[in-house]
């Protein structure tokens, strides 16, 4: 019987036969065959009697072979693990060129493991975040299902652009070299649907339209950013999970996002222990090498459970720029944009600030200029500022962003025009407000933000399996 190396750590060794399946991580002394088959970060030991062993075959045992092996599972005479398999039969599958296989037995930085994203799941390094990232995947669905909202699917390929930021990349069967022209501009009337369309920004134009007649909704998917921003925590191509709820408010809003990014954490650590203690291994001897300043003071798993367990701070946009003036006043902190005008957008080290040294917990800015947010948003009675919200978080800023709805066909008529957002082309968006309009909110976080945070990692580019970036497209 084949068994996933988890489950055979998990047996009582008692002379079984059994056999396992995968890729040899290391092999030593021509005796030590260290074994991982991916449902685990940790190796299976398999001892051969090379004495009795055909020779031809071990020669063909080095790091990145793939092979399966027969044996007798028993307790382990060596120190590091408990049980081991005592080698009978070997059938190779795959050799692997010792000098030219990428992944040695040894650490590699992830700028090379970057380089080489179709073998860095072999490491045992992406195996523990690929494996928490399916867990976050899985939670998310969990949650969500459990507090009665339905998966809707948003398209991918749309014609209109939910952030109004214009940062999307054009769909077209148009032959490039040689556009339908009318009055010298490219007519898009002759491209494949008609009109101009993109790959989409967000779903949640489309997910308010479903949570105004299922009540609550959520979407999980892609979305693609022409943004160029290379930065650690932006990628081109990144995964959105986004609730939309039919008669909440901002403030249910909030309370959702904060149940929801605890319980999703506190998953993650129920479920994926052994990956996380790994990752905290691995990350804090990285730590080390870092400037003291920029150190991350909690081990991985402390730094979850401060966030599970302490309460995120509320704070309106107004009360957190004054509390940021009069600290670029005191020059008690050396900001690079300094704080002066009510209305600027808070820059990351504002963020961090706040979220790091101020208050030392995640935070929720709420109330943000109406000039600075999105068209849809709720305009407060104040008509300077509007019902938004953003969670941040130590180290990421930015992890959810959302806000309740304009439902005021006029109000929203009016942010439209002011936005320079055609309500020709969102007539249906506008509808919505014509017809049975209620009070709704929804929010947006950046799945591999998240998983960013859950792994400890510092690069964006590293949890996500092939990552998009400017200039990148690689694999
Ligand atoms: O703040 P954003 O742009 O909000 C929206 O898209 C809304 N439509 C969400 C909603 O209310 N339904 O993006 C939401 C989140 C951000 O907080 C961030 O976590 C993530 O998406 N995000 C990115 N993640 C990786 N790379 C990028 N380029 C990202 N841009 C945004
Ligand atoms: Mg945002």
């Amino acid at each position: 019987m084949t068994l996933l190396i988890k489950e055979i750590l998990k047996l009582k060794p008692k002379n079984q036969l059994i056999t396992a399946k995968g890729w040899v991580k290391n092999f030593r002394a021509n005796k030590f065959i260290s074994l991982n088959d991916g449902s685990t970060v940790q190796n299976i030991q398999c001892v051969i009697d090379f004495e009795n062993f055909d020779e031809s075959i071990i020669k063909k045992i080095t790091s990145g072979t793939s092979l399966s092996i027969k044996g007798k599972l028993v307790f382990s005479l060596g120190s590091g693990q408990e049980v081991e398999i005592l080698v009978e039969n070997i059938k190779i599958y795959g050799e692997s060129n010792a000098e030219k296989y990428p992944i040695q037995p040894k650490k590699h930085s992830f700028e090379f493991l970057r380089e080489n994203a179709h073998l860095r799941i072999r490491t045992s390094t992406f195996g523990a975040i690929m494996r928490i990232r399916s867990k976050l995947s899985y939670a998310v669905h969990k949650f969500f299902q459990e507090e009665n909202f339905q998966y809707v699917n948003t398209p991918i390929i749309t014609s209109n652009d939910a952030e109004g930021a214009g940062e999307m990349f054009r769909v077209t069967t148009l032959n490039a070299k040689s556009p339908p022209l009318i009055k010298n501009n490219v007519d898009f009337t002759k491209d494949f649907f008609s009109k101009k369309t993109h790959l989409t920004v967000s779903g949640q134009l489309e997910a308010e339209s479903y949570a105004l007649g299922l009540g609550k909704v959520y979407t999980f998917g892609p979305t693609f950013r022409a943004e160029n921003s290379n930065t650690t925590r932006h990628l081109s191509e990144f995964w959105m999970i986004e609730p939309e709820m039919a008669f909440f408010d901002l403030d249910d809003n909030i309370k959702l996002a904060e149940k929801f990014v605890k319980y999703i954490l506190s998953f993650v650590i129920e479920n994926c222990i052994d990956d996380l203690s790994f990752l905290e291994e691995r990350l804090h001897n990285e730590e080390k090498n870092k400037p003291k300043n920029e150190r991350n003071e909690l081990k991985l798993i402390n730094k979850l459970k401060f966030v599970i367990d302490n309460e995120f701070e509320r704070i309106s946009y107004s009360n957190a720029f004054e509390i940021l003036k009069k600290c670029s006043k005191n020059k008690k902190k050396k900001f690079k944009f300094l704080v002066n005008d009510w209305g600027m957008d808070f820059q990351s080290e504002h963020e961090r600030y706040l979220v790091e040294k101020h208050f030392n917990k995640p935070v929720v800015i709420f109330n943000y200029p109406s000039k600075s947010k999105a068209f849809y948003m709720r305009l407060n009675d104040d008509k300077k500022t509007v019902a938004a919200m953003d969670v941040l978080f130590p180290g990421i800023g930015e992890i959810i962003g959302g806000s309740q709805r304009e439902e005021r066909l006029k109000v929203l008529k009016n942010r439209m025009d002011q936005f320079g957002v055609s309500s020709k082309d969102l007539l249906w968006y506008t509808e919505l407000r014509k017809f049975g309009t209620v009070p709704h909110s929804g929010f947006g976080l950046g799945f591999e933000r998240i998983v960013l945070f859950a792994t400890g990692m510092n690069n964006i580019r590293d949890v996500i399996p092939f990552p998009r970036t400017p200039n990148n497209a690689l694999f």
